[in-house]
């Protein structure tokens, strides 16, 4: 599917299917949604909204056929304007993408600039929103599928008359189709089963896709970097840890910063083995690595003036002979010791040590992303993400760019207390507490591994993966993070005068 701007009216270019919009409640519409309801001769009022009493609310959607003409207007309700907003418009455009995707008779759709007309949003934002709506929207995982849905939408063009908005939509969709191409292809990277994607197999999609230079780790070279904790994970399958560092930098850099993503590429939770139900889903235990990997090749291509390492910890966690085991007392690159007390809290172990080989490269800001604990899920559901940090204005920071970018994320507590249930009779701190506040544990225990880089962590275990299907798509990955991840560091060193909000 190619996505387009053309500096054209909507009437004159070629199409099988017409998108407009309708704010809740409008009678008479206006803009370019009444320039096509005047040339089929008032439809969209007399028959849409008078006779079939289409409301306008977020969300609904009205095909109206028209034969004569060999094409359909699809009429998008836009909600109450309110309450409109960018992410409304991405959802929305995925919503009648999923519609319109497998259908024969819609393989040119052009689309209205939703939000930059009667809404007033900014044009190059909003035209980013449709690109990555319809990107998404338009994912199949359907590679192990006979019978392959794909998409059959060949163009989507957005219409833009307007000269300066036309140019602005133009940016926006450019990093539009680059963050959700990043997005789409860690979804793929995420649903792929653990049989295929294990450490050297990512390792290997890292080197080949990443788009930056990429150094691999075997396990020789990661005992001599001093990487027990993360060794100690891996241990209990037949599948070697791999090290992955990427780097990226250009120009030259105010910040140099490191992203480093949970790279369990399958989760059993080891001898403390996870009950079926939830083992069913471990394969999605990477997210982070497969963010953090994409996000890299999205940056390779948007070329911004800082210095990026993006560094996963691949290994897998798997009961065995030879796994690590309840009690196990481990000394982690930092030169603290873990005693194990859930090998099933393995991500936070491996972790442990990227922190610490992030924080040995010199880097002034660090943030890491992980499907960390189920806690998480339980607290947010899968509607927002955890954040925590030991520097609350690198918090907020991330917080405003995610929600740029169309991603929650709600600070979780560090208070002290939640840190007591670490405390071990033998080392210098246990792997895990219990299960009350295990999100905020989880946290002290990383910041333990920090010394004194600014420093964010993002518990994406509720987000990552939909058990049914959202209005962005289908089940599976979501491939949160990377919008947040994209945006934060675009802005690092902007002056704040880059244009959308
Ligand atoms: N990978 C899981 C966390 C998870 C749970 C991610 C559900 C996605 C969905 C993590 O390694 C884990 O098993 N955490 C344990 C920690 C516990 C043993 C303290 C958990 O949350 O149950
Ligand atoms: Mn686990
Ligand atoms: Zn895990």
């Amino acid at each position: 599917m190619q996505i387009k701007v053309k500096n054209e009216s909507i009437l004159d270019l070629e199409s099988d299917v017409i998108i407009v919009n309708l704010f809740e409640g409008v009678k008479i519409p206006g803009g370019v949604t009444g320039i096509v309801d005047k040339a089929f001769n008032n439809i969209i009022t007399d028959y849409v909204i008078n006779k079939e009493n289409f409301e306008g609310k977020y969300g609904e959607i009205y095909q109206l056929p028209i034969p004569e003409k060999n094409k359909k207007i699809l009429i998008a309700g836009l909600g109450k304007q309110k309450d409109f907003n960018k992410v409304k418009i991405r959802n929305l455009t995925a919503k009648i993408v999923k519609l319109l995707k497998n259908s024969d008779n819609a393989k040119k759709v052009v689309s209205i600039l939703h939000g930059a007309g009667i809404a007033g949003l900014c044009p190059k934002g909003c035209a980013q929103m449709i690109t990555e709506g319809a990107i998404s929207g338009g994912y199949e995982f359907n590679k192990y599928k006979s019978d392959k849905k794909e998409n059959k939408i060949e163009e989507f063009i957005i219409a833009e008359t307007d000269e300066e908005k036309f140019n602005k939509a133009q940016e926006g969709v450019e990093m539009g189709i680059v963050t959700a191409t990043a997005v789409n292809e860690a979804r793929n990277l995420i649903n792929e089963s653990a049989q295929y994607l294990y450490p050297e197999t990512l390792a290997q999609y890292a080197v080949e896709n990443s788009g930056v230079k990429t150094t691999v780790y075997n396990k020789e070279q990661i005992k001599e970097k001093g990487m027990n904790a993360f060794l100690a994970v891996s241990q209990g399958s037949i599948h070697e840890p791999r090290l992955i560092h990427m780097e990226y930098k250009n120009g030259n850099p105010k910040k140099k910063i490191a992203i480093i993503g949970k790279g369990i590429t399958f989760d059993a939770g080891g001898l403390d083995l996870k009950p079926p139900s939830s083992m069913l889903t471990m394969r999605d235990d990477m997210s982070g690595a497969a963010a953090v990997i994409t996000t890299m090749k999205a940056i390779s291509e948007l070329k911004p003036e800082v210095e990026v390492h993006a560094i996963v910890a691949a290994c897998e966690n798997m009961p065995s002979g030879s796994a690590y085991k309840p009690g196990d007392v481990i000394t982690a690159k930092t030169g603290r010791t873990i005693e194990i007390d859930n090998t099933d809290a393995e991500g936070r172990v491996t972790l442990a040590d990227a922190l610490a080989y992030a924080e040995e490269l010199g880097v002034d800001e660090i943030i890491d992303i992980a499907t960390l604990t189920g806690a998480c899920m339980v607290a947010l559901g899968t509607v927002a993400s955890g954040i925590m940090g030991n520097n609350d204005e690198m918090v907020n920071a991330f917080i405003s760019a995610a929600e740029k970018a169309g991603e929650r994320y709600w600070q979780m507590p560090m208070y002290d207390e939640y840190g007591e249930s670490l405390s071990s009779d033998i080392a210098d701190t246990k792997n895990t507490g219990g299960r009350m506040g295990g999100t905020s544990a989880a946290g002290i225990f990383l910041s333990k591994f920090v010394k004194n880089t600014p420093w964010v962590h993002l518990d994406i275990a509720g987000t990552a993966f939909a058990e049914k299907a959202t209005p962005e798509g289908i089940k599976g990955a979501t491939g949160v993070g990377i919008r947040a991840l994209i945006k934060y560091i675009m802005t690092l060193n902007c002056s704040g005068n880059c244009g959308c909000k």
